[in-house]
């Protein structure tokens, strides 16, 4: 587990998230060799449809009522980190039911939350806003939004991973170079 320091303070990364076809996981993957910390993958009890138009219809309903999936047991204690990031694909223009449950259902009061998505280009929707008043109590912050398309150049994804930390103070390293470790959170 990483420690992110702030005023000789340890802070304790978690980085969770859901992903349906690969790509959140493919940045949370990034995000953990850039910043360390631990991770966790949230699964639904019910897989979703692999039927697009049964999956869409499935989707659209769960988002219009706030649905709450039920989660595979989940073996990670939230109070034991400070800063989470929390990752999902773009549904609907909000983040996926099951990463809507793990953060309503954790304890997350007082904690710094790092959105991150994955999104094919359409609706992108104001996940920070989405987030915020589902954890009032926490410190979210801007969200990463990342076009699936680009994952793969090698340069695009990269670039926008190290802006987004460099804005919120996360040390991180940069793929091949040594860990700018000194900065605050
Ligand atoms: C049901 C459904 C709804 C989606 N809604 C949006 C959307 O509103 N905006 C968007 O940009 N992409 C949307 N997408 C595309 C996904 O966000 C995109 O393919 C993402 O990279 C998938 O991430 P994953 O591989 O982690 O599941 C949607 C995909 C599905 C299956």
């Amino acid at each position: 587990m990483t420690n992110v320091c702030e005023n000789g303070n340890a802070k304790k990364i978690l980085i969770v998230s859901y992903s349906y076809s690969g790509n959140t996981h493919r940045i949370a993957k990034e995000i953990r060799m850039a910043v360390g910390g631990d991770s966790y993958t949230i699964f639904p009890w019910q897989p979703y449809p692999m039927e697009f138009s049964e999956l869409l219809r499935q989707v659209k309903e769960e988002v219009k009522t706030k649905y709450r999936p039920r989660l595979l047991p989940v073996n990670v204690v939230s109070a034991n980190y400070d800063i989470i990031f929390a990752g999902s694909p773009n549904w609907c223009g909000t983040i996926a039911p099951p990463l809507y449950s793990w953060l309503y259902y954790s304890k997350l009061d007082g904690k710094i939350i790092l959105p991150f998505v994955s999104h094919c280009g359409g609706t992108q929707g104001d996940i920070q806003k989405d987030i915020s008043r589902l954890c009032p109590k926490s410190e979210v912050r801007e969200t990463l939004y990342v076009l699936d398309s680009t994952l793969d150049d090698g340069r695009t994804f990269p670039d926008l991973l190290a802006r987004w930390l460099e804005k919120n103070q996360i040390p991180h390293k940069k793929k091949g170079k040594e860990n700018d470790d000194k900065r605050l959170v």
